[in-house]
């Protein structure tokens, strides 16, 4: 029988990267970090995980979690629609839409799935009512606009609707505007990350804010990284610069700091109960198991009454961000994610294992997470690392500095 030419053609492009070592193999552990973490049968101290907080770990999330998987099993079997909705699912929703000041919460499966939801169902659900409903016609063909540096998942759900979808230059809000001022005819979305996840810089919120309400085009916010890390009540990057209330649209992921797994889409209570009837990424597809809803719940209440948990998170990320200025090293943003650009794959491989024999854990990025000259090793500072541990680090990450073939310029 002759392999199917797609088939061969994966094969070949497999065997291509192979031999030029650009499929690096996950490494295995037996366990999430501590933040230290056995690799290869080595106690090391991870310095590439997103439960910023730690509260993974936390006692009550896990006796929480723990009680709602007795009660209701690991599985929903069902969408929400038909039959997969629990009341613990709403009660998460209640608590988020509390939590960031939002009238409505509409919980996912993942933080991916929140954004293909959210870009794609604001796009599309008009549209599909008039189809399926006879409801008045959308006014004319949508226009998404996100920054080049939003998430992977943004893209996805630009890419499934039938809307027209362009960039703006990251953080470039004239781009932006030149693009809306284009497009002024059309509907148009805008989305942006809060916090950009590869870089770890800010969005330009207020500018866009701005930009958004001057040509009348809605703006979503994906605050995966920024929700329980920024804002003075953790709840995230438009409290952090008192743009509450003025963005209308927002994505968090319970992945991160709220350390499980689901996402959430926020926003008005007729445009949630839009996306809960059009967007395929919420309505084809399982609801979120019990036990996570659990965890989320039991996590955000930490979050709320805990604020030490945040301050040694921001101690840290101080501690070592100060340290790396020592090194002359002046990575872009202020918060736990700290990128140290290296180039091409190889020297990111050979960063990480480098800081590895040194008792480290620090990923590199390659592509297609982010463009062949740019890869780079993704710190992330948690509330879980002690003084020493950022100390040793960062005598480990001199040994790394030669590799370091575009160091970032000191950020503005
Ligand atoms: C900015 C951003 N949005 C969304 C996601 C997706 O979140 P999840 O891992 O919960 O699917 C991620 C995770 O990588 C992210 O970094």
């Amino acid at each position: 029988m002759t392999t199917p030419r797609l088939l061969a053609e994966l094969h070949a492009t497999h065997d291509w990267l192979a031999s030029h070592d650009l499929l690096p193999a996950e490494q295995r552990t037996d366990s999430l970090p501590n933040p230290y973490v056995r690799l290869r049968g080595r106690r090391v101290v991870s310095f590439c995980s997103n439960n910023y907080l730690g509260l993974n770990h936390a006692p009550s999330v896990r006796a929480t979690a723990a009680a709602a998987l007795h009660a209701h099993g690991h599985a929903t079997s069902e969408s929400r629609r038909l039959g997969g909705n629990l009341r613990i699912l709403e009660q998460l929703e209640n608590d988020l839409a509390d939590f960031k000041k939002a009238p409505a919460a509409m919980v996912t499966a993942t933080g991916l799935l929140a954004n293909i939801a959210a870009v794609h169902g604001l796009l599309e659900a008009t549209h599909l009512a008039h189809r399926w409903h006879g409801s008045p016609p959308p006014s004319g063909r949508p226009v998404v606009i996100y920054d080049e540096m939003a998430h992977q998942s943004i893209r996805m759900g630009a890419r499934v609707s039938a809307a027209a979808h362009l960039r703006f230059r990251h953080n470039d809000t004239n781009h932006l505007s030149e693009l809306l001022a284009q497009h002024a005819g059309s509907p148009a979305l805008v989305a942006t990350d809060g916090v950009f996840s590869m870089d770890g810089d800010l969005a330009d919120l207020p500018g866009l804010v701005e930009v958004c309400e001057h040509h009348g085009a809605l703006l979503l916010v994906d605050d995966a990284h920024g929700t329980g890390v920024y804002g003075t009540d953790g709840s995230g990057t438009p409290h952090h610069f008192g743009l509450r209330g003025r963005i209308p649209l927002h994505v968090v992921t319970l992945s991160k700091a709220l350390a499980g797994m689901g996402g959430a889409v926020l926003g008005d209570e007729r445009t949630i109960a839009m996306l809960r009837t059009y967007a395929s990424g919420y309505r084809f597809t399982s609801s979120l198991p019990a036990e996570q809803a659990a965890a989320a719940i039991a996590a955000l209440r930490l979050l709320r009454s805990d604020h030490g948990v945040r301050e040694r998170l921001w101690t840290n990320v101080r501690r070592l961000r100060a340290g790396l200025t020592r090194l002359g090293i002046h990575p872009p943003g202020d918060g736990p994610i700290i990128p140290l650009r290296l180039g091409p794959p190889n020297s990111a491989a050979h960063a990480e294992q480098t800081l590895l024999a040194a008792g480290f854990w620090c990923a590199a990025v390659t592509p297609p997470a982010v463009a062949p000259d740019a890869c780079r090793i993704r710190i992330t500072v948690t509330a879980m690392h002690t003084e020493e541990h950022i100390d040793t680090f960062l005598n480990a990450i001199t040994k790394i500095i030669p590799l370091i073939s575009n160091p970032h310029p000191r950020s503005t």
